[in-house]
């Protein structure tokens, strides 16, 4: 126990208190990509000219004329009180059209629980899926908080460890040489930290081998809009069982208004309003309003998408020259991983010294892959061309 001098504020005397411990399922790592993004406004606000290529999230904001809305509502509706714990029901009626028009999938609304960002889906996806003791694998390298969402709620996590050839992300194949037995996936395509996507055969494969086998599938779409080559598919199309995550934060640049959705099968609906009621009792209004009215916006968003697609090719060509080789199926999403192997084992240590000496801002392997991210970072494009041209060309004069 933590025995700690504590000067009492109204005598000044000094009092012995014993501290009582945290629980032990809230002891998780720091999520390193957060810390840097702190660090990085730290410099900034010193007057240090950074380039961010660190926090996963678009350097742009949401379409201006949203951002006009946005200053409507708050003139008509300053009370801006609660709305319905699973969201606006336009709101929810408006992705259930988008499910339609983008993906040709049927996605009811009474199916949707609109929530402050992904991350609060998370929570109500895995309790309402799981319970304590379940296991639920992951392939690596992965998005970190979802081994630690599972971890806090005494889930156990199964890591899989994702091979170059399946792009780092799952195959039935690798699915099937898993000894151990688990009772829920969670896929990401395309995916955070690689950009690499699963291809719809394959997904639809995914789908009936976790169908099959009593597996619950956990589709994290949160990169759904931002794909170069082929459109991603939703497990919406292939499983009436699957639960998918999805959120503002990315293809429709809202990070910071925080909000996401989740789509839950027929049968966990209940479950999902009630938790949402109880432990969230909605999502931010001002960001469903916005949210509802960034569907009539999509041309600018894809804007942000051939732009991203540009950063990519750019990225591709260049880090090689700087020494930094990257896994080139970076299909989706924003990031590229680079293989710093040739030039450091110690991520944490390579992306400190680079933010100090070269002022570009990346993200440690290691949070991603607790395994073999030593020798990996994360960079993310999600910047103005100028900006990722400027980040190459002091990358490649960094004397190491
Ligand atoms: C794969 C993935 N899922 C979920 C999230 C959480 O996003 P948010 O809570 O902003 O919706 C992120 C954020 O970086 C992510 O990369």
């Amino acid at each position: 126990m933590d025995n700690r001098n504590i000067k009492n504020k109204k005598d000044n005397t000094e009092t012995m208190t014993n501290l009582l411990p945290p629980s032990k399922r809230s002891d998780m790592p720091t999520f390193r990509a957060l810390d840097i993004l702190s660090k990085v406004n730290e410099l900034d606000a010193a007057g240090q000219d950074i380039r961010r290529l660190g926090a996963g999230q678009p350097c742009f904001g949401a379409p201006q004329p949203t951002l006009d809305y946005a200053a409507q509502i708050l003139r008509d509706d300053p009370r801006q009180g609660y709305t319905e714990s699973i969201g606006m029901p336009s709101l929810r009626a408006r992705i259930s059209r988008y499910y339609s028009d983008y993906y040709a999938a049927d996605l009811p609304p009474e199916q949707l629980v609109i929530t402050s960002g992904s991350s609060c889906g998370f929570i109500i996806a895995l309790i309402s899926a799981f319970d304590a003791g379940d296991k639920v694998a992951v392939v690596t390298p992965t998005y970190p908080a979802y081994r630690n969402f599972l971890k806090a709620l005494n889930v156990e996590v199964i890591e899989i460890e994702g091979q170059a050839e399946n792009n780092y992300q799952p195959s039935i194949e690798l699915l099937e040489k898993c000894e151990e037995k688990f009772d829920g996936l969670i896929i990401n395509s395309p995916g955070n930290p690689t950009g690499s996507m699963i291809d719809e055969d394959e997904l639809i494969r995914i789908c009936q081998w976790c169908d099959a086998k009593g597996v619950r599938l956990i589709s994290d779409e949160a990169y759904h809009g931002i794909t170069y080559e082929t459109k991603a598919a939703t497990v919406l199309k292939y499983s009436s069982n699957a639960i998918v995550l999805n959120t503002f934060s990315k293809y429709f640049a809202m990070t910071g208004w925080r909000l996401g959705w989740v789509a839950l099968p027929e049968n966990l609906t209940d479950r999902g309003k009630k938790l949402a009621e109880n432990f969230f009792v909605s999502a931010p209004t001002i960001s469903q309003h916005v949210a509802y009215k960034v569907f009539d916006h999509l041309d600018m968003l894809d804007e942000y998408v051939t732009l991203y697609k540009r950063n990519r090719d750019i990225l591709c060509s260049e880090l090689p020259k700087a020494g930094l080789p990257v896994f080139t199926h970076a299909d989706g999403a924003f990031y590229v991983y680079a293989d710093i192997s040739e030039l450091s084992n110690n991520s944490i240590d390579f992306c400190a010294r680079m933010l100090e000496e070269a002022q570009v801002s990346t993200t440690p392997g290691i949070d991603f892959d607790l395994t073999r991210g030593h020798t990996s970072i994360r960079i993310c494009y999600a910047d103005s061309t100028k900006n990722i041209i400027e980040a190459c060309e002091r990358l490649k004069n960094w004397q190491l």
